[in-house]
C-alpha cells in the first residue's frame, strides 16, 4: 500500500493531516471491493462509528447486512474525532429542555449514558482492545461566560437524571479556579481500535463489509457502485456523516463546521486521565469551546488532546484567521492550562451541527420508508453513531422505541432553536457573498505560486486550481456538486470546501464529505 497517495486521494482519511488514531493502527481498514451484484436485507453506506454500530446491531439481530465504504474504514470523521464517550453534551440541557421538554431531555441524556454502556459491554463481548476506560468529565467556564450558565446547567442536567456535583476546582488544570460541574462515569478509547474490532465483529457474524466502493447511487431498492454493481436491499441505511441521498431537507436543518485539534506530550502521571470542557467564548455568534483528554502514548508520556477554534466550514477567512493558523491558537491555550511538551499532531474534522442540538436519525424525509439516515453528530459523534446502531435497529425490525420521534429527521423546530441557528444561515450567507470570488478573472494559472491555490476563470467557467509542492498544477471545477455554491480552498488539509453545506473534496476533486456525492471535474497538467 502507498500510504502518501492514499492520503492525497482521501482513502485513509479526509485530508492531509494523520490523525493520532490513524497513525497508530497497523490496520488502515481495507477490505475487498464487491465482484459481483448481491442481494441483501439491508445495505449500510458509511463505515464509520454509525454504519458499524448499525451492521453489528442488526446482524446481532438477525439481519443480513452489506457495508460499504468509498474509503477504507474509519477514514471519514470516526478516524479524525477526539473520542469522547459522554452524557455531558456539547449542547447545554438546560437549552434541551427548552426545545425538547423535560420529560423528553431525560429521555436524550439517559439514550448517551446507554450508548457509553453498550460500548463498554460491547469491548467486553468482542473482546476489543481500545484503551476505554470510564473518567470524570469536567465543565468549567470560559472566561466570557457568566456564573449563572454552570449554575443552570448544574440543575438541568440533575432534572435529566444525570449524577452532577459541583465543585470549586477543575482537576488538573492550571490558571484555572472557575466554578465546574462534575460528570462522572463518562468514558474515553480509541476510536480506531474500536471499530476495527467491530468491523471483525461483524464479519464473523457474517456480514460483508466493502472499501474502495463508493455507491454513486442510491435509492430505496439499494445502491450502485461506481464500478456498476448492483447491490438490491430490502433496506437502506445512509450513515455517510452528511447524507450523500438527501438533497436539500436536511441541509436547510444542520450545518457544517470545522474542529481543531493538537496532541502534545504530557509527563505521564502529572494529570488524571479525564475530560474537560469548557463552555465557550460567549463574544462570539455561536460560541466555540476548548475540549481536552488525555491518552496513554509511550513509556514516558500521555498525550493531550486538545480540540476548538471551530468556524463554519469553507469560511475560515470571515473571521480573519486562516485554516492552518488555529493551530497555534489551540497550542497556547493549552500551554496557558496545561502542562504539555512538544505538539506532535495535529488535524482538523468536520461536525455538523443541527439547529436543534440533536442528531438526525431515522427515515429519510421525503423519501421511501425503507431508507433511514444518520447525521447531525453535534460534537457527540461517539454516542449519537451508538445510539443510531440501536435505533436503526430497532425501527428495521418494527420495534417501537421510545427515541423514535425525539431522534426523527422530520422534526422541525426552528422557532424553539433560538437564534443560534438563525445566526448560522444568516451569517454564513453573509459571509459566503463576502468571501466569493468575483475577480477569479484576473487570476492567471501561471501566477499562482506553489503550495498555493486560487479560483480562475477558464472558458468563462470557474475553477479553483492548486499548485502542489512539485509545481505541478491541479484543476478542479469550482462549482460544487452538490448545489454549485463556488468553493473555497483549505491549505490546511489541501482540500477544497464548500462555504454552502460543508460538501468537500481533495486537490484532485474527489468527494471526501457530503452531501455532495459526486467529484469535480478534475483536469491535470
Ligand atoms: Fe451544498 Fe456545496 S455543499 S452547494
Amino acid at each position: 500500500m502507498n500510504s502518501s497517495n492514499n492520503i492525497v486521494t482521501g482513502n485513509i482519511t479526509s485530508g492531509k493531516h494523520i490523525s493520532f488514531w490513524i497513525d497508530s493502527v497497523e490496520n488502515p481498514g481495507s477490505f475487498n471491493k464487491p465482484d459481483k451484484n448481491y442481494n441483501t436485507d439491508v445495505v449500510i453506506v458509511g463505515g464509520g462509528i454509525a454504519g458499524l454500530t448499525t451492521a453489528y446491531c442488526l446482524l446481532k439481530s438477525g439481519k443480513q447486512v452489506i457495508v460499504v465504504e468509498d474509503g477504507y474504514i474509519g477514514s471519514g470523521e470516526t478516524g479524525r474525532t477526539t473520542a469522547h464517550l459522554v452524557n455531558a453534551l456539547d449542547d447545554r440541557y438546560y437549552d434541551l429542555e427548552r426545545i425538547f421538554g423535560e420529560k423528553n431531555t431525560k429521555l436524550i441524556a439517559k439514550s448517551h449514558s446507554e450508548a457509553i454502556d453498550f460500548v463498554e459491554q460491547t469491548i467486553k463481548e468482542e473482546n476489543i482492545q481500545c484503551d476505554f476506560k470510564r473518567v470524570n468529565g469536567y465543565l468549567f467556564l470560559h472566561p466570557s461566560d457568566k456564573i449563572e450558565t454552570l449554575e443552570k446547567e448544574l440543575e438541568a442536567a440533575k432534572r435529566a437524571g444525570i449524577n452532577v456535583s459541583r465543585m470549586a476546582e477543575v482537576p488538573g488544570m492550571k490558571n484555572e479556579s472557575s466554578v465546574v460541574i462534575l460528570f462522572p462515569d463518562q468514558a474515553q478509547f480509541h476510536p480506531m481500535k474500536y471499530i476495527l474490532g467491530l468491523a471483525v465483529a461483524i464479519e464473523k457474524k457474517g456480514g460483508l463489509i466493502f472499501t474502495g466502493t463508493h455507491a454513486k447511487e442510491i435509492d430505496e431498492t439499494g445502491i450502485i457502485t461506481d464500478d456498476g454493481i448492483r447491490i438490491k436491499a430490502k433496506h437502506i441505511v445512509v450513515a455517510t456523516n452528511s447524507p450523500v441521498n438527501n438533497k436539500v431537507v436536511m441541509h436547510l436543518k444542520q450545518y457544517a463546521y470545522r474542529t481543531y485539534v493538537i496532541g502534545a506530550t504530557v509527563k505521564k502521571g502529572t494529570l488524571p486521565q479525564a475530560l474537560w470542557w469548557d463552555t465557550g467564548d460567549q463574544e462570539k455568534d455561536i460560541p466555540p469551546y476548548h475540549y481536552v483528554r488525555t491518552h496513554p502514548f509511550d513509556d514516558n508520556n500521555d498525550l493531550l488532546i486538545c480540540g476548538g477554534e471551530d468556524h463554519a466550514t469553507g469560511l475560515a477567512d470571515s473571521e480573519n484567521i486562516k485554516e492552518e493558523d488555529r493551530y497555534a491558537l489551540l497550542e497556547n491555550w493549552a500551554r496557558l492550562h496545561f502542562p504539555i511538551g512538544e505538539v506532535i499532531y495535529k488535524w482538523s474534522g468536520q461536525v455538523m451541527e443541527p439547529m436543534d442540538s440533536l442528531a438526525y436519525i431515522g427515515r429519510n424525509p421525503m423519501d421511501a420508508e425503507n431508507v433511514f439516515i444518520i447525521t447531525g453528530d453535534s460534537g457527540n459523534g461517539m454516542t449519537h453513531g451508538t445510539i443510531a446502531g440501536n435505533l436503526i435497529t430497532n425501527l428495521i425490525n418494527g420495534k417501537e422505541n421510545e427515541l423514535e420521534k425525539i431522534y426523527s429527521p422530520s422534526r422541525f423546530k426552528f422557532f424553539k432553536s433560538g437564534m443560534t441557528f438563525l445566526k448560522e444561515f444568516v451569517g454564513g450567507l453573509a459571509a459566503y457573498l463576502k468571501t466569493y470570488p468575483r475577480d477569479a478573472d484576473a487570476v492567471t494559472l501561471s501566477s499562482i505560486k506553489t503550495g498555493e491555490a486560487e479560483i480562475v476563470e477558464l472558458n468563462k467557467k470557474k475553477h479553483g486550481a492548486y499548485r502542489d509542492a512539485y509545481n505541478k498544477l491541479h484543476v478542479v471545477s469550482a462549482e460544487c456538486t452538490h448545489l454549485q455554491c463556488i468553493i473555497k480552498w483549505n491549505n490546511d488539509e489541501k482540500s477544497w470546501d464548500c462555504p454552502c453545506h460543508g460538501s468537500r473534496f481533495t486537490y484532485q476533486g474527489k468527494v471526501i464529505n457530503g452531501p455532495a456525492n459526486k467529484n469535480l471535474e478534475y483536469y491535470d497538467e
